[in-house]
């Protein structure tokens, strides 16, 4: 059995992730690969129940530390009851947002220090992380324009205001450059088939797949 993998989608509000998330997995079934599409916060019953407390309501709603414990309380349902046993079987799996989102959220977009978000991480997450991170970029008021055209009513952080955001693409982009070898930064401006090109690139290249 080939061993499964994981890939991961991050980025700002209104950079097309998750437009690009269903296209790669649909090109890697193509490709004979058994993925799994899935979703952060969310991606089990439980957790989904879980994101609608963080992406519904009033920007202040929840301290930051309480919002912090709630992603990784969320994060831990789907590692053990989705993501572990998809791997486990062999499976990949494609997840549209993971742990860096916390980073450059909370971490960088929420001030709260990284030595907390790590030690969360190890006692939640582990020593585990993606096989390949895909960031895709895009100047903060693109993005957030195209999220305001996208009209969607959970949209407590796309409310956060713009210097957030700002904080929020300098976090991504600084954690690509600490992780060189797991993250990827993809240009979201091009069209949707230049961006689903590059990515396809990428991971085709990562994983030793034929272009
Ligand atoms: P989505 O809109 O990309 O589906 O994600 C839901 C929102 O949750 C998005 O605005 C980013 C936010 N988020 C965090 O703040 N921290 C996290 O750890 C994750 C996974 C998402």
């Amino acid at each position: 059995m080939t061993p499964g993998r994981f890939i991961s989608f991050e980025g700002g509000e209104g950079t097309g992730k998750t437009t690009q998330v269903t296209k790669l997995t649909q090109r890697l079934v193509g490709a004979g690969i058994d993925v799994v599409e899935t979703r952060e916060p969310g991606g089990t019953p439980a957790a989904e129940e879980i994101r609608r407390l963080l992406v519904e309501g009033d920007p202040r709603r929840w301290e930051p530390m309480s919002e912090l414990l709630l992603h990784f309380a969320a994060r831990r349902e789907h590692l053990v009851k989705v993501i572990w046993p998809a791997l486990e079987r062999g499976q990949w799996v494609v997840s549209d947002r993971f742990a860096d989102s916390t980073r450059a959220y909370q971490g960088y977009g929420l001030g709260i220090p990284e030595t907390a978000i790590e030690a969360l991480y190890d006692l939640a997450v582990g020593n585990f992380a993606p096989d390949l991170t895909v960031i895709l970029d895009l100047p903060v008021e693109l993005g957030l324009k195209r999220a305001k055209w996208r009209g969607d009513a959970a949209a407590r952080y796309e409310r956060m205001g713009q210097p957030f955001h700002e904080r929020l693409r300098k976090g991504f982009l600084a954690i690509a450059k600490e992780n060189p070898v797991r993250c990827r930064v993809i240009d979201a401006t091009g069209t949707l088939e230049e961006i689903e090109a590059a990515i396809w690139h990428a991971v085709a290249k990562r994983f030793d797949l034929a272009p």
